[in-house]
């Protein structure tokens, strides 16, 4: 489907006898943003892993821009993970910078090593991001000596440096108070008006997914339970799972 740049069919993977994904289907368009919301263990990390190339799947199938992802060994598909890895970036639950490099190094290696982008440039690049995530006063600071919202806030700066048409993000704000919640609502907000970035995001806070998304999809025990604008989940839940997730009884 044309405008698609996001899609997963049928995507069904199992831990040894356990189905954790069981035939989870949903497209998204270019510059959406969406929320995957539901209860613990549900499986949304695994969908976005399953969707970042970071782990095979058993059936289904995964395409992210012009990149596609089939069941089985990733070992075989080097092909389509170097060209999903151009398209996508990823931020996960444990930011995982790199621990002997400081904020600003962290930012700018990945455009120079990777991307052949000059070194004054990829800094000058670095900078600014750091700026727009608010440590700009940290770039020396190693990760060690940054409190988690930061370093979370880098792990993002970090995502954006290498310009991914797709952002995928595992609850990117779990560290942060409610103004830097906030703070990074409007920057991933921005982005997408600006340069169109589609994300995918993982979130428990149900308010930062009402302010940010167009769309929530909310996975349940390896399936997708229910889709829709936040709004409507939160005001009118029409799977009783989705009540209950939100508390709503
Ligand atoms: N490497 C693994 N080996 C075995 N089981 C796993 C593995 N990773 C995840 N699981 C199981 O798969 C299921 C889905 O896990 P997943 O991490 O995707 O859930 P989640 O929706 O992200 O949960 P949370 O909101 O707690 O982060 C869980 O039951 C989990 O225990
Ligand atoms: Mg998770």
């Amino acid at each position: 489907m044309s405008g698609m740049i996001v899609s997963v069919q049928g995507l069904s993977k199992s831990y040894g006898k356990r189905a954790v994904l069981k035939g989870v289907s949903f497209e998204v368009k270019e510059a959406e943003i969406i929320a995957l919301v539901g209860p613990s263990g549900g499986g949304k990390s695994t969908v976005l892993r399953c969707i970042a190339g970071l782990e095979p799947f058993d059936e289904g199938l995964v395409r992210v821009g012009g990149a596609e992802l089939r069941a089985g060994s990733l070992e075989l598909q080097r092909k389509s993970l170097g060209a999903l890895r151009k398209e996508s970036g990823f931020v996960f639950q444990s930011w995982e910078l790199f621990p002997h490099r400081t904020a600003l190094e962290n930012v700018y290696e990945a455009p120079v090593y990777v991307k052949r982008m000059p070194i004054e440039e990829a800094k000058a690049q670095a900078r600014s991001l750091l700026e727009r995530v608010g440590l700009r006063h940290r770039e020396n600071a190693l990760p060690k000596q940054m409190s988690g919202g930061e370093q979370q806030r880098c792990a993002i700066a970090r995502a954006l440096a290498m310009a991914p048409r797709v952002l995928l993000m595992d609850e990117p704000t779990s560290a942060l108070d409610p103004q830097r919640v906030g703070e990074i609502a409007s920057l991933l907000a921005s982005l997408r008006e600006r340069e169109a970035l589609t994300l995918l995001i993982v979130t428990h806070e149900m308010g930062f997914a009402a302010r940010l998304a167009d769309r929530a999809i909310v996975l349940c025990d390896g399936e997708v339970i229910e889709e829709g604008p936040p709004s409507r989940l939160l005001s009118a839940p029409s799977d009783p799972r989705t009540r209950s997730f939100l508390g709503l009884g």
